[in-house]
């Protein structure tokens, strides 16, 4: 899992490549790499490889680096699994005679069998990616391939998703393969001047907006121009040249410290823009729910949360029961999948491979899949039969905040449609909308700000709610997992007799997410039992309770509740990791996009 970037063209290519790297940083941010191929012929590579974050780089000392002008170049950005984080792991990584230049995102699951069968080759890392060069040296040297022939037949031998962009220093041709992980060519009019490949669209929209899709087992070949072929059989393919119209939003933090805050706050408008559904298009989804024989919301992580979520809101807004699996267990499901069975996966980037593998599983059913995603292009949008954008622009902090309560609301005009109600549904979001709006103010966030000082040294917390809080509980707690690294644990309220009600201790913080609902007494009797036990009780509730230590006030927006209540814990542990010194954009361990199973 990582991001690749790769440029052909007549500006300075390392410069290219690095500020794409930038963009392509959420990715994966344990150490970084470029190669930049040069007219040196007893040195044709100049490569860079550096531990850590390159968000601080400029290009002078990229210029100074690479030393010789470049028009070709590929970068990296390393999210470590084969091997751990050091220069000689990152990549790019080169074959024996150092003229063989590759950098990949995926997982070789063959590696140990390829590195084996290339036993004669000089690894210097423990990547699986350093078998890729070497295999394509093998196949030029042994099996007297060209280059290209060689990258597609090595292509053709790795297995499991993966993604790889190579450069030969000697025909000073580039070549690009997809298998499972996402590849797309940015050109220029003509397809003739500049090329770009990436992970990510937006590693080079500041340079072009036109794109050439290289499809799944395909590879695309930078020679002068783009050519693309048929992994398995060689043959090309005639691509056209698509324009891309999509508003990846702010780039910058515009004057916040951090991503996070920018993103948690951008809230105050991205609900309105969830909600500005085509109405014929929702409700057209919404019979198809009806008709369904089984609807299964899948997604990972936060995402995943978001489909439990449509578990509990179809089922009290729709009274319809609809299935939420975890992506990397839908294979489980695979046997009660029918052509009459409807998919909808929920993923903000809509490149996690957990999430595009349940797909596949899903396409082999022949099951309809109507996608929920953000990132336009994406290798989900490609992979569905229908999708709905939920319009949160680029979300660039690893921890998703903007992104869930769009698609939270986006499932919930879905299931106010299925129960006939989208009207009454819509005018539920917009109201919440509009006092999301007037929550997200000054005093608000110093009012949480004061908690997180109260909460800066305690490092384990639960997070309880009951009904459609309970999948808000979890989530809620997933935030302070990971963006300040409180051991929090999510619970249903009724679930804490039953064993964690033995860890409570004397000030132990219990966040507790109350709605005006069926669920609130018993939540309060859930809370009480906690405060008996020395516990401290942070109530985030439309109105105080005398049980409350702290309250964090939210707006009484009926079955929205689970959108407004997640909100003020996620401001809580962005001021919490800011207390800590922990990087509340670039959590530990982490990458936003997760391209590996
Ligand atoms: C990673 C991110 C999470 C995200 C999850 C699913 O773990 O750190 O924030 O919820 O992937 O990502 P997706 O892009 O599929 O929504």
């Amino acid at each position: 899992m990582c991001g690749i970037i790769a440029y052909v063209g007549n500006k300075p290519a390392a410069s290219v490549v690095l500020e794409g790297l930038k963009k392509l940083e959420y990715r994966g941010y344990d150490s970084w790499g470029i190669v930049a191929l040069t007219n040196d012929l007893q040195q044709p590579f100049s490569v860079i490889k550096r531990i850590g974050k390159i968000g601080h780089i400029n290009s002078d000392y990229i210029n100074e680096a690479i030393k010789l002008e470049s028009h070709t170049a590929l970068g990296h950005t390393r999210w470590a699994t084969h091997g751990g984080v050091t220069e000689q792991n990152t990549h790019p990584h080169l074959d024996c005679t150092g003229r063989i230049a590759v950098v990949h995102n995926g997982i070789v699951e063959n590696y140990q069998q390829l590195r084996s069968e290339l036993a004669g080759h000089g690894f210097v890392s423990q990547t699986d990616t350093e078998a890729i060069p070497h295999l394509i040296e093998h196949l030029m040297v042994k099996e007297g391939m060209s280059f290209v022939d060689a990258a597609r037949k090595a292509a053709g031998m790795l297995q499991g998703r993966s993604a790889f962009v190579a450069v030969n220093s000697g025909t000073k041709q580039v070549v690009a393969a997809r298998k499972g992980a996402p590849l797309i060519l940015g050109v220029h009019e003509n397809n003739d001047k500049e090329f770009f490949i990436a992970s990510d669209v937006t590693a080079f929209l500041d340079h072009t907006n036109k794109v050439m899709y290289i499809d799944d087992n395909e590879m695309a070949v930078i020679d002068g121009r783009a050519a693309f072929f048929n992994l398995t059989t060689g043959n090309e393919t005639v691509k056209r040249v698509v324009e891309i119209h999509w508003h990846r939003g702010h780039a910058n933090k515009e004057g916040y410290d951090h991503f996070l805050i920018k993103e948690i706050m951008e809230q105050k408008d991205t609900l309105a823009l969830a909600i500005n559904q085509d109405d014929a298009k929702i409700m057209a989804v919404a019979e198809e729910i009806k008709a369904a024989y089984g609807t299964f919301f899948v997604g990972c992580g936060t995402a995943g949360k978001v489909c439990m979520a449509a578990d509990y809101l179809f089922s009290k807004i729709a009274k319809k029961h609809v299935n939420s699996v975890v992506a990397s267990e839908f294979g489980n499901y695979q046997d009660y999948l029918t052509p009459k069975t409807l998919m909808i996966p929920i993923s903000q980037s809509g490149e996690t491979a957990d999430v595009l593998e349940a797909i596949d599983v899903a396409k082999s059913k022949n099951v309809k899949v109507i996608s929920l995603l953000n990132v336009f292009g994406s290798t989900m949008m490609r992979m569905s039969d229908d999708f709905f954008m939920i319009n949160a622009g680029a979300e660039r902090a690893v921890v998703s905040t903007k992104a869930t309560t769009a698609q939270l609301a986006v499932v919930m005009l879905l299931a106010y449609a299925t129960a006939g109600k989208l009207q009454e549904g819509k005018l539920l979001l917009m109201n919440t909308a509009a006092a999301v709006n007037d929550m997200l103010n000054p005093r608000y966030d110093e009012h949480i700000k004061k908690l997180a000082a109260l909460l800066s040294d305690r490092k384990d917390m639960f997070v309880i709610g009951r009904g459609i809080n309970y999948p808000a509980a979890l989530e809620a707690a997933i935030k302070m997992q990971e963006t300040c690294y409180t051991n929090a644990q999510g619970l249903a309220g009724g679930e804490l007799k039953h064993g964690p009600l033995a860890l409570v201790e004397e000030g132990t913080p219990c966040i507790v997410l109350v709605a005006n609902d069926e669920t609130k007494s018993d939540i309060l009797g859930n809370a009480m039992e906690v405060k008996a036990r020395g516990g401290y009780i942070i109530g985030v509730s439309p109105e105080n309770n005398e049980i409350f230590d702290y309250w964090l006030k939210v707006p009484d927006v009926g079955n929205a509740s689970p959108i407004v209540n997640i909100i003020p814990v996620q401001i809580l542990a962005y001021h919490v990791a800011v207390l800590r010194g922990c990087d509340p954009d670039f959590p530990r361990n982490l990458a936003k996009s997760v391209t590996v199973k």
